[in-house]
């Protein structure tokens, strides 16, 4: 039995660093379908509005995130470009995407990625060149030998670095290289090039772009430990060999309340050495469903490492992977784990965000309430069995109330409503909507009305996107 995952829409619509005029229009075309105005009014600009990408130019720095080509419209598309100065792919620029087979490339998604970055005037991170995951099958099926493997990447990281010459900032020319004890991680590249694939990997990026930062990127090396001591070591003899490294990428795939407390010392560290240093992953992953409690706990956490790069001067880009909870790769790979993203599903703007914010100088705390207040619906799954669950969904106002409500959803994977318990519920296709009982439409200020059913499912049970009104 898992117990999972949650979603939340509130009636009044509160994006901060999507403009007010493109929350207007984006109402008016419903590009933003997850909130309606209601009678409390339309929400003003207010302190934290201040995108972030202003807030991190003041300090100095880039605050970045990674993205998904095909989601670049509506209120996704806003919300990256008003708020970011950088742009990661998430996928679009690995060897797998790129050249699925072998001769044969497949641009278009790192392209558009790029034109969009450039539209809004950002900086692209590339991501990544050499790495033991999600290459072609034609490549990690063949049979090589040294000679070849190493002209395979040599051409690979020429090809793709020459394609985009000039408009990447920097790379992720080496990704996850080390074991947790600082041994390298056997691959197909240590096993068959041994250590220097990595010398040779930066040298060949360099020569195609000369311009472009060229980092070496690793997760759980965050705080000091025998994994970021040997990426430490590394990093100085690839210095001190003449080797190009202009940077390090600590990825922070992070837990909640698990900040490495040694990590500004950490980035300092690789500064003395001399190179940039990046935050290139940031997330907080929490179990689900998130509370205030683990909310709050979060944005302490998203405030403290980018508090920790703001400390340091080399510290040059944050940049957190994915900004939705709506993509990022947090639930599937970690079942009952999510909410690790600075958005929420709806794209609300979650604690986290005002975390990354007030490190970054913004002075507003916490979003300030909605005038006149709001009601929120949360959508949340209590336990799911090989084919069916149990979900709630729970109505909470507060400066703000309700005399009946109604809330509807979609189920994007063939989910049917079997049985519900305190209101009225029909499902119409995918479509389901429910209304309140006869005995619990009043949701005062202050209160909340909870309402329960089952449901079957098969395949997977992705969470709808619910909307109140
Ligand atoms: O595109 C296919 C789709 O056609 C198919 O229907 C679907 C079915 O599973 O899979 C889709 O591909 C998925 C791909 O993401 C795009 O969504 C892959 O299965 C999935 O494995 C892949 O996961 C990516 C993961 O790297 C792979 O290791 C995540 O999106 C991506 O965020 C993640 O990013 C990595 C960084 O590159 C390196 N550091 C760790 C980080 C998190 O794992």
């Amino acid at each position: 039995m898992r117990t999972s995952r949650s979603t939340t829409t509130t009636r009044t619509f509160r994006a901060p660093g999507i403009p007010l005029r493109k929350r207007i229009a984006a109402l008016l075309t419903g590009a933003v379908s997850v909130a309606a105005l209601v009678g409390a009014g339309a929400t003003t600009a207010h302190a934290a509005d201040t995108p972030l990408r202003d807030l991190a130019a003041a300090q100095g720095k880039v605050i970045g995130t990674a993205v998904t080509g095909s989601k670049l419209t509506g209120a996704y598309g806003d919300i990256a470009g008003a708020q970011f100065s950088s742009l990661t792919p998430g996928n679009a620029m690995k060897w797998g995407t790129v050249e699925p087979t072998q001769g044969s490339f497949n641009w278009s998604e790192a392209d558009q990625i790029v034109a969009f970055a450039q539209a809004h005037h950002q900086q692209v991170r590339g991501h990544t060149l050499v790495w033991h995951n999600q290459n072609p099958n034609w490549l990690t099926n063949g049979s090589w030998t040294p000679a070849q493997l190493s002209s395979l990447l040599q051409n690979h990281i020429t090809t793709e670095v020459t394609r985009y010459k000039g408009k990447i900032a920097a790379w992720d020319v080496v990704n996850e290289a080390f074991n947790e004890d600082g041994t390298y991680r056997p691959t197909l590249w240590y096993d068959n090039l041994g250590a220097d694939y990595i010398a040779n990997a930066l040298t060949w990026a360099h020569a195609a772009d000369p311009a472009a930062k060229l980092y070496i990127n690793d997760y759980n090396v965050e705080g000091v430990n025998a994994k970021s001591t040997a990426l430490y070591n590394l990093v100085k003899s690839l210095k001190q060999r003449g080797v190009p490294i202009d940077g390090v990428g600590l990825q922070a795939h992070l837990i909640l309340g698990q900040v490495p407390a040694t990590l500004q010392q950490n980035i300092q560290r690789f500064a003395d050495l001399g190179v940039d240093v990046a935050i290139t992953e940031l997330d907080v992953r929490m179990q689900l469903p998130a509370t205030a409690a683990s909310l709050t706990q979060q944005k302490a956490d998203f405030k403290s490492v980018v508090g920790a790069c703001a400390a340091v001067t080399r510290c040059v880009n944050v940049t957190v992977w994915g900004f939705t909870d709506s993509d990022s790769w947090v639930p599937s790979t970690f079942p009952g784990y999510g909410a690790a993203t600075p958005y929420d599903e709806n794209y609300n703007p979650k604690p986290a965000y005002y975390g990354i914010a007030e490190a970054l100088g913004g002075g507003t705390s916490t979003p300030p309430p909605p005038p006149g207040g709001a009601c929120t619906a949360t959508y949340s799954v209590s336990s799911q069995w090989n084919d069916g669950f149990t979900g709630q969904v729970r109505i909470a106002c507060s400066g703000a109330s309700l005399s009946s409500w109604k809330v509807s959803w979609s189920y994007g994977a063939g989910q049917r409503i079997t049985q519900a318990w305190n209101a009225v519920c029909t499902q119409s296709g995918a479509v389901v909507t429910c209304q309140n009982a006869s005995y619990n439409g009043t949701v005062p200020d202050g209160g909340a009305v909870t309402f329960g059913f089952n449901a079957s499912w098969s395949g997977s049970n992705p969470v709808p996107t619910v909307t109140l009104g």
